[in-house]
């Protein structure tokens, strides 16, 4: 596990960024496996400016994302689909028929489950993840739980989650209680895995995560087992990793 630390927001994104942008330069067939949330708002701008100024290209990228909530149509503009679009996809010069989130809109779970999990194994596996972090240590959807979920499946979301995702919704009542996530087993394959993170508030679980046991209790902790992990973090966010790591 490297971690690269970051003065603010902006350093981590443009950080990221350069990561991401390197891995589409030396493959640029690559899978981008992708996520949502604040945190790789910045990235993504980042990313958006290297297109518009000719040094990078998405025309042969293809790329899979972490989640999307259960029920909500695409036009919905809190579903992840809306999301990457809104932030990358319609910004940049991807096909989009070479981009993929999971169908919230299928009512059957098995189903579009097991069809997420084949086409990511179709595509070849995702040559770099990239993750956001919950305040609870989820990555993706993957709750804390008893035992970690391997592959892509449909989740209950946590009263937490609800609770930190309602600032996007009118209400805590109008937040979608159930999602599609990759599983644990499915980010573990990838080959690569890029984890960015900000913020004091992410102070406590970026110390217990990464320097704490490994355990389903705390899904983020699994990726200590990952062979090639990279974090980029600000300094606010690594402000309470222990002295001697
Ligand atoms: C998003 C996702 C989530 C977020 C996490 C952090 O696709 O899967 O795991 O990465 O909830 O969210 P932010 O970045 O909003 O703090």
């Amino acid at each position: 596990m490297r971690i690269y630390e970051a003065e603010n927001y902006e350093e981590m994104s443009r950080k990221a960024a350069n990561i991401l942008a390197a891995q589409v330069i030396l493959k640029p067939d690559c899978v981008l496996g992708l996520a949502t949330g604040s945190t790789p708002i910045g990235t993504y701008d980042e990313l958006v400016a290297r297109c518009d100024s000719g040094d990078l290209d998405f025309s042969e990228v293809k790329t899979v994302n972490l989640d999307e909530y259960r029920g909500l149509t695409r036009d919905n503009d809190q579903s992840y689909y809306y999301f990457m679009h809104e932030h990358l996809f319609d910004r940049v010069n991807i096909d989009p028929a070479n981009t993929n989130v999971p169908d919230g809109t299928e009512p059957d779970a098995d189903k579009e489950c097991a069809r997420y999990e084949a086409l990511i194994d179709s595509m070849g596996g995702v040559d770099i993840q990239l993750l956001g972090l919950g305040h609870n240590g989820h990555i993706g959807f993957n709750e804390p739980d008893s035992s970690f979920a391997q592959t892509t499946h449909c989740v209950d979301l946590t009263e937490s989650t609800i609770e930190a995702n309602k600032r996007f919704f009118a209400s805590a009542d109008d937040v979608p209680r159930q999602a599609y996530t990759m599983g644990i087993g499915t980010i573990m394959k990838a080959k690569k895995i890029l984890l960015i993170v900000n913020g004091e508030a992410k102070a406590d679980i970026v110390a217990k995560a990464f320097f704490g046991p490994v355990t389903p209790e705390v899904p983020a902790s699994i990726l200590q087992l990952h062979p090639d992990v990279v974090i980029v973090a600000d300094k606010a966010a690594l402000s309470k990793v222990p002295e001697q790591a």
